[in-house]
């Protein structure tokens, strides 16, 4: 077998959100305690992606902390997985310049996300001179340093929620373009989803569960206490039918809650399964039982979180970070000895 290398990275912009948990968090977890003693795993924290958007300095700092410590709370296990800040191991912007002299300018216009920032508002409507001339550089180009985190790790495996699919063929591009120009050096990843492949947002099951909606409530984020949870659950949207049923074609609402009780089930129900059991209840009883069951399962998290953030003070995250970032700078070596070769460096 070729030995297995799996990658991926979360941004530095707040504590993760149940969407981050459940659509790729979880499924890294997984793979790490399935992983045979071969197999490579690398998850970094990657700030040089945030910085897409202006960050404020000490805020950032904080973040990059609140994330490392949010990722050996899910599970991941230092000591087994190469856990990282982005920016301590720069071949990630070497091999970055050197993917963007063979990538293509047409296939990074046709991105989703770069479309949709090109021709709207925050209020949907057209985006005029003005603020096209704003855009950043690093906002339009970001899938090639994301096709480089792969890369530069010989990433054989990339567990991603689904909004990250096109950004992964992409760099499936990338790697078939320098090879084509350099020689089969670089190596063709294959994205991982999880079986929560999008989770919806509480306050409009249409729109995923991001960090960027500037509501609150329409996301739980992991270290929500069980009364921050209950009062976005019950707040969540739904409609003017007070019973319960999955329906996601009519009652996108009450669905999007039914899928988020199914991944928590522990034996497994479907959404459906589930509409059925609980179809006697109210939507308000309905709301409590499934903010009884978020509040539960992130108890043993939340613990965990503000256990790590308390012994921080001996500096743990920093140590961490350390030695992480050493051994991914290794890992990176690796390949950039082949691929500077290879250019003729
Ligand atoms: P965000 O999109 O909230 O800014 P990131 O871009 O840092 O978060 O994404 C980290 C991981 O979480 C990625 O693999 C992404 O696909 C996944 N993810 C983010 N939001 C969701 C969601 N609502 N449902 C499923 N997966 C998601
Ligand atoms: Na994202």
């Amino acid at each position: 077998d070729a030995k297995q290398v799996i990658f991926s990275g979360i941004q530095p912009t707040g504590v993760p959100h149940l969407g981050n948990y459940l659509g790729a968090l979880q499924q890294w977890v997984r793979l790490q305690n399935s992983a045979g003693p071969s197999t490579k795993l690398l998850y970094s924290v990657v700030d040089l992606h945030a910085i897409t958007v202006q960050q404020d300095p000490k805020q950032l700092r904080q973040w990059r902390r609140e994330v490392l410590a949010t990722l050996i709370a899910i599970g991941l296990n230092p000591d087994r997985s190469i856990l990282f800040y982005q920016s301590s191991v720069q071949a990630h912007a070497e091999l970055m310049w050197i993917l963007s002299c063979t990538a293509s300018m047409g296939y990074l216009s046709r991105m989703t996300q770069w479309k949709s920032k090109l021709s709207l508002k925050d209020d949907a409507s057209p985006l005029d001179t003005g603020s096209k001339a704003k855009l950043k550089l690093g906002l339009f180009s970001y899938p090639v340093l994301q096709a480089a985190d792969i890369m530069v790790h010989r990433a054989t495996h990339v567990p991603v929620g689904e909004d990250q699919s096109q950004h992964l063929e992409f760099a499936r591009e990338c790697v078939t373009n320098f090879n084509h120009a350099y020689g089969p050096h670089l190596v063709e990843p294959t994205t991982i989803t999880s079986p929560a492949k999008r989770v919806m947002s509480l306050q409009d099951a249409r729109q995923k569960m991001s960090k960027s909606h500037p509501d609150p409530r329409s996301r739980i984020v992991l270290t929500d206490t069980p009364n921050e949870i209950k009062r976005k659950v019950m707040s969540a949207l739904t409609d003017s039918t007070n019973a319960v049923s999955y329906d996601p074609e009519n009652r996108p609402g009450v669905s999007n809650l039914l899928e988020l009780l199914s991944h928590l089930d522990e034996s497994g129900r479907t959404p459906s399964e589930l509409g059925s059991v609980y179809s006697n209840l109210n939507l308000k009883e309905f709301k409590t039982i499934l903010s009884d069951a978020l509040s539960e399962s992130l108890s043993t998290f939340r613990d965990q979180y503000h256990k790590i953030m308390a012994e921080d003070e001996g500096r743990y995250l920093d140590h961490v970070a350390i030695k992480g970032a050493k051994k991914a700078r290794e890992s990176a070596e690796e390949t950039m000895v082949l691929v500077r070769e290879a250019i003729g460096f």
